[in-house]
């Protein structure tokens, strides 16, 4: 049968990136002890009080189609979420909703870009957004980042990077994988350089809610203007919530109309009590998130102790989100093979940093979404593998 070409286009899939942890899925299921450390879905329960909001609403009803824009409730608790974390005010008819921020992304990209156009990312650069760029066709020019700036891009850079065929800089802060949070200058001056030459700065800052020592700084708040700029979000991570599906953008209202239009053809809205049950979560959340957050920086300390213990790797301690990066290159070039190695000797997954670009070949990324006691047990095994290889 016919297929389209852009079913063709995602058919050179990331299927490479997952090639160690679906294996370790399959060993996993068939009775192996695997550590799994290479996805990003958080292992917290979704905080019962959400849930419990949920059910009730699925009770009295709500089980009816929702307005594409997403549910007057849920976009007015997004405003007034925004509205705290930025210096500029936000309001309902700026925000749209979506079944997360993969969908929001899309959404977002299609409206503002045709095939050919040319979008700015930074390397590294998260691994969904590769499908996103082939099925709208567009050409990707990369912002190279450094292990010495601790994989912050750097304003420059960007400059360097755009061409007259660019539409869009796409930023990701704080980053996956490497928890990088773009600073608020580079934001400012990316914004100003941006509105200038008529480019759209769109930033996912899905990880905003899990900064560490130093508080997310959101492109919004940045930003003099914002009439160029989106910014994405949503509860997959900070409220353990990735299979709910709910996330938005806030985006200026001409484009948050064409995204209207979008979603009615696509999604045709989220389920009425998923978005009442994020609109409850949104405002009532900060004691949860709060506690995750605390979790999370403990098993990043954990982890990063003991990393900082093994010989011959060293790793980066991210100020953001749930991932650490190890640099095992002294040990292996090719990360790919590291991690496929590690999981045959030692039942440990953890994803090759290759996965995300250029500037992270030769490392691997551990996942910090398990309880304390199994990160122990992966760093364990991790630090035998690399004792054993430096013996050979
Ligand atoms: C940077 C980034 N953006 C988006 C997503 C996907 O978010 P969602 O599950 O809300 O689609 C992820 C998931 O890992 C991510 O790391």
């Amino acid at each position: 049968m016919h297929y389209s070409e852009l079913a063709h286009r995602l058919d050179c899939s990331s299927s490479e990136a997952w090639k160690t942890h679906d294996r370790a899925i399959n060993l996993q299921q068939r009775g192996e002890d695997v550590v799994v450390l290479s996805i990003g879905d958080p292992d917290f329960r979704t905080p019962d009080p959400i849930i419990d909001n949920a059910v009730s609403h699925m009770r009295v009803g709500r089980t009816h189609y929702s307005p594409a824009l997403g549910e007057l409730n849920l976009r007015r608790a997004v405003a007034d979420y925004e509205t705290r974390v930025s210096a500029h005010p936000c309001d309902f008819d700026e925000v749209s909703i979506y079944p997360g921020v993969t969908a929001a992304l899309y959404a977002v990209m299609s409206c503002v870009l045709n095939g050919g156009d040319e979008v700015v990312v930074v390397d590294p650069w998260y691994v969904g957004y590769a499908p996103i760029m082939k099925a709208l066709n567009v050409s990707v020019k990369f912002v190279p980042t450094h292990s010495a700036d601790r994989f912050e891009p750097q304003f420059d850079d960007f400059v360097t990077a755009i061409t007259d065929k660019t539409k869009v800089i796409l930023l990701n802060t704080p980053g996956n994988p490497t928890g990088a949070i773009i600073p608020r200058q580079t934001l400012h001056k990316l914004a100003q350089h941006c509105a200038r030459l008529g480019i759209w700065l769109v930033c996912d800052e899905v990880y905003s809610m899990f900064t560490y020592e130093k508080p997310h700084i959101s492109l919004r708040s940045a930003a003099d203007t914002l009439d160029n700029v989106v910014v994405i979000d949503g509860l997959s991570k900070s409220h353990a919530m990735s299979g709910w599906r709910m996330g938005w953008a806030v985006a200026p209202v001409s484009l948050t109309q064409h995204l209207g239009r979008f979603s009615e053809m696509s999604t045709f809205g989220c389920p009425q009590f998923i978005q009442d049950a994020a609109a409850f979560a949104l405002n009532n959340d900060e004691y949860y998130v709060a506690d995750m957050c605390k979790a999370y920086q403990a098993r990043r300390d954990l982890v990063c102790g003991i990393l900082g213990r093994v010989p011959k790797i060293n790793y980066i301690r991210p100020a953001a989100g749930m991932f650490v990066m190890v640099d095992i290159s002294s040990v292996e070039s090719d990360d790919k093979i590291f991690a496929e190695n590690l999981l045959d000797a030692e039942l440990l997954s953890v994803l090759p940093g290759s996965a995300f670009g250029n500037a992270l070949k030769g490392y691997v990324r551990l996942s910090l979404v398990q309880p304390e006691e199994v990160l122990q047990t992966g760093c364990k095994r991790l630090e035998k593998f690399i004792q054993h290889s430096a013996a050979k």
